[in-house]
């Protein structure tokens, strides 16, 4: 299978809104959500295609923010972003239900990751806050490790803060080849 990971631009939006949708239903983000976060940040959010068609999208910012307990201790992104700090923290991910499984978020993970290294060669780590079923097993494979449970992340679950860092991988600014399904 091929993709093409590039850049999203407000074209991509209402694609990705679909996906958001179908993937997110307790707390998907709005068009206006989506494209402030666009406007934030273009260069740390991305989406991936397969024949012309949107699959998949990451959402990201750059920060310093170390600690918190909840959403809504960070959910104004645009207040928090700052270009020289030295965490990027992924807002969010997502796979088109149709095309999950088959290596698609990974492959998203990994050009993240070298694309931000080499614009922003001072992010020394990456952010996120984990669902329960994750932890252990895309994140894992995607060597984060787990820094602190968030009991209260938002109502009704929890989450994991889960780290990635840069240099200690052997993986780490190597493209990965997709699985073949
Ligand atoms: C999380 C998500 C982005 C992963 O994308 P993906 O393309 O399915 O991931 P990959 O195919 O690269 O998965 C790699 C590994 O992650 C694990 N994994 C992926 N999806 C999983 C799931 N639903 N449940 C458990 N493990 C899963 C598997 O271990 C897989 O490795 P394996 O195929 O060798 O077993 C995707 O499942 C998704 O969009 N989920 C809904 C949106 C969401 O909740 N996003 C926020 C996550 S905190």
């Amino acid at each position: 299978m091929a993709f093409d990971i590039d850049v999203a631009t407000h074209d991509h939006i209402s694609d990705i809104l679909y996906i958001e949708k179908t993937i997110e239903s307790g707390y998907p983000a709005t068009r206006q959500t989506l494209a402030d976060r666009l406007d934030m940040f273009p260069d740390g959010f991305l989406i991936i295609k397969k024949n012309h068609q949107i699959i998949g999208y990451i959402e990201t910012c750059i920060w310093y923010v170390q600690s918190f307990s909840t959403y809504l201790d960070i959910c104004e992104f645009s207040k928090l972003h700052h270009l020289n700090g030295t965490i990027l923290f992924v807002i969010f991910i997502g796979v088109d239900e149709r095309f999950q499984k088959m290596g698609v978020g990974t492959l998203l993970l990994n050009e993240l990751k070298i694309r931000i290294k080499r614009k922003y060669p001072h992010i020394k780590k990456i952010h996120l806050v984990s669902k329960e079923q994750y932890v252990n097993t895309f994140y894992k494979k995607n060597n984060f490790h787990q820094i602190k449970r968030l009991p209260d992340y938002m109502p009704g679950y929890s989450g994991m803060l889960m780290e990635y860092q840069y240099g200690v991988h052997p993986t780490d600014g190597r493209r990965i080849v997709q699985k073949q399904k």
